[in-house]
């Protein structure tokens, strides 16, 4: 195995960090690869978070670059706000987009990356027309709309099936697993086929954000390194 197979993205999320004080949250993910900004709209999920605004704010108090969730419903009808702002990466969900395709070209016509995400009851077979297109595939693990729920174990089942489509299509989009992720599970997620982690409370519930990335992302690549 190489090494590019083990470098394993972290992405804090920043829905569990305090937002009274988002620049000093953010400065202490600094050695995070994403920022993953959760956009909820009380409508696709029965929470409401943030949007463009704080987005921009938080921008200037980072140098990472943004990994955007749309919980929303018409997502092509905000898409266009953070492609403007420069978000590295723009994953909507499959369960609220019409025309997929036609989102995911209007992403890549702005040079970011696009993902699709799938909720926990949502079949891996709903990316099969599509998956060839995308730079992401992200498997819920929880119900989308909270930080702190419990890891749905049937999500490491999801990963693998989602890898064996990827490897049937002969591409490689990063796997995003994002809801429950900690240290104590990171191994067997990357061991299923995920490349890139989200965690909320993981992160910003340790006293020691740079520590708790620093195991997150051990574990991750821990049985992975000792397979090379
Ligand atoms: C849930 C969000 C997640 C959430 C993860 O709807 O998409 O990104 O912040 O939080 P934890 O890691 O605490 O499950
Ligand atoms: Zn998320």
């Amino acid at each position: 195995m190489t090494d590019t197979m083990t470098n394993i993205q972290i992405a804090p999320s920043v829905l569990s960090a305090d937002f009274s004080k988002l620049g000093d949250e953010l400065a202490s993910i600094a050695h995070a690869d994403y920022v993953h900004y959760d956009v909820m709209d009380g409508h696709f999920v029965p929470n409401i978070s943030f949007g463009p605004a704080l987005m921009a704010q938080a921008q200037k108090a980072t140098d990472l670059p943004f990994d955007v969730h749309l919980m929303v419903t018409n997502p092509e009808d905000i898409v266009p706000l953070f492609l403007d702002l420069g978000a590295k990466i723009v994953t909507f969900h499959i369960e609220a987009a019409t025309h997929a395709h036609r989102l995911v070209d209007l992403i890549h016509a702005h040079r970011a990356q696009a993902g699709i995400s799938l909720n926990p009851a949502t079949p891996v077979c709903l990316l099969e027309n599509i998956i060839e297109d995308l730079d992401l595939a992200l498997v819920m693990s929880v119900d989308p709309g909270f930080g702190g729920q419990k890891f749905i174990s049937g999500s490491l089942a999801k990963i693998r099936q989602l890898k064996r489509l990827c490897e049937a299509h002969k591409v490689h989009p990063q796997i995003e697993v994002d809801g429950g992720v900690s240290a104590a599970n990171a191994a067997e997620l990357t061991a299923a086929g995920a490349t890139m982690l989200v965690a909320g409370s993981a992160i910003f519930k340790a006293e020691d954000r740079a520590a708790a990335i620093d195991e997150l992302r051990l574990a991750a690549e821990k049985d992975l390194t000792t397979q090379a």
